[in-house]
């Protein structure tokens, strides 16, 4: 199983070659080792692009669902192969007719998941958790990462959490995968922080941003893997869609103070070169897809710290052809911090 491997709305897969190309058209020419912190890292398939191409990286994300992915797929640290994967043939043989009912299929079952999925998933958790003692930090992190990446899968919904399909979900195939892993000889710092609070205690190279740009809460997207991830069992649940408390883990780039954040990011920032991604959906018909910082304002923004160049992908390289925004546009912006 790959990184890529999962549904995460806003990941910059197909955009890797361009955002490649504004990179390598405006770093440091004269330095060896270069450090590019990536700051909102959601799957952190950037992150893994940049490592395979000897960058440093500095890897950041608020959801601990994502930075427990990141000790697994993104690590210097050692692993033995067969113990993963003697592990998850041990998991994938659970005969989930046979398990009790458990935390997450007291939650979720009937719900995000038939009961049987969910309470086979309730199961391998908790067993990982028993797990832990004995095996090494990555291996540990990758049977957690597999099993967020099966929970993902078999899930009753459109690819995101923000509530399950109407329909009564059937029993899917929960089967976890051993990641394929690498070692990595680039140096490594994650990190699970606000990145605004980060960018004040880091120094890199470049810095490479991409937030989410709407009203939509990844946490409330992704919050069942988080529950999942975290497993500290809360008992406290908003709603129908069964989200559990996380106020904190709210981002204020998806609030009204979203233009302010972006400017304190940028000022905090000790970075030669400050890359940014941004989507355009502000003219989509949804308020909530409505972009919290319009692009004038951004350019406006960058061009007080630099000397900032625009790359615009058209749409057609990264859109699947199911949305219908004909004014979708994914731009780089690159902006070289003058001192
Ligand atoms: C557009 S996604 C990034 C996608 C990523 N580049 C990829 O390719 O998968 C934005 C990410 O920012 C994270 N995030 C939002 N607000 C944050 C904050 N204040 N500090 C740290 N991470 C934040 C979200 O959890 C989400 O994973």
């Amino acid at each position: 199983m790959k990184i890529q491997n999962r549904r995460y709305i806003g990941n910059k897969k197909k955009v890797l070659p361009h955002l490649y190309k504004a990179i390598l058209e405006n770093q440091p020419q004269d330095k060896k080792n270069i450090v590019l912190a990536d700051l909102f890292a959601g799957t952190g398939v950037v992150s893994e692009f940049f490592l395979e191409k000897g960058y440093d990286l500095i890897i950041n994300d608020n959801l601990y669902s994502n930075f427990a992915c990141y000790q697994a797929w993104l690590s210097n640290e050692d692993f033995r192969q067969e113990i993963i994967d003697k592990y998850v043939d041990e998991f994938n043989k659970i005969d989930s007719t046979k398990l009790e009912n458990n935390y997450f299929s007291e939650i979720y079952g009937g719900k995000y998941y038939s009961n049987n999925d969910a309470k086979k998933i309730g199961y391998i958790r908790e067993e990982v958790e028993r797990t832990k003692p004995k095996i090494q930090s990555r291996e540990y992190y990758s049977l957690l990462a597999s099993l967020l990446y099966a929970a993902d899968k078999a899930a009753n919904t459109v690819g995101h959490f923000e509530h399950f399909l109407s329909s009564v979900p059937r029993d899917n195939i929960v089967e976890l995968r051993s990641p394929l892993l690498k070692q990595y000889k680039s140096k490594i710092t994650t990190y699970e922080e606000d990145t605004n609070k980060l960018a004040k205690k880091i120094e890199c190279d470049i810095a490479y941003i991409d937030p989410p740009y709407n009203a939509r809460q990844y946490v409330n997207f992704y919050h069942v893997l988080e529950n999942l991830a975290r497993w500290n069992k809360p008992t406290e649940f908003e709603g129908s869609s069964m989200k559990f408390k996380r106020d904190e883990l709210k981002s204020v780039y998806s609030r009204v103070g979203a233009l302010a954040a972006m400017e304190d990011l940028i000022n905090s920032l000790d970075a030669n070169l400050i890359v940014v991604s941004y989507n355009n959906t502000y003219k989509a018909q949804s308020t909530a897809s409505n972009n919290r910082i319009p692009e004038e304002s951004l350019e406006q923004l960058l061009e007080q710290h630099g000397r900032v160049k625009k790359y615009e992908i058209p749409y057609k390289f990264f859109n699947a052809g199911k949305t219908n925004f004909a004014d979708h546009k994914e731009i780089i912006y690159t902006c070289k911090k003058v001192r």
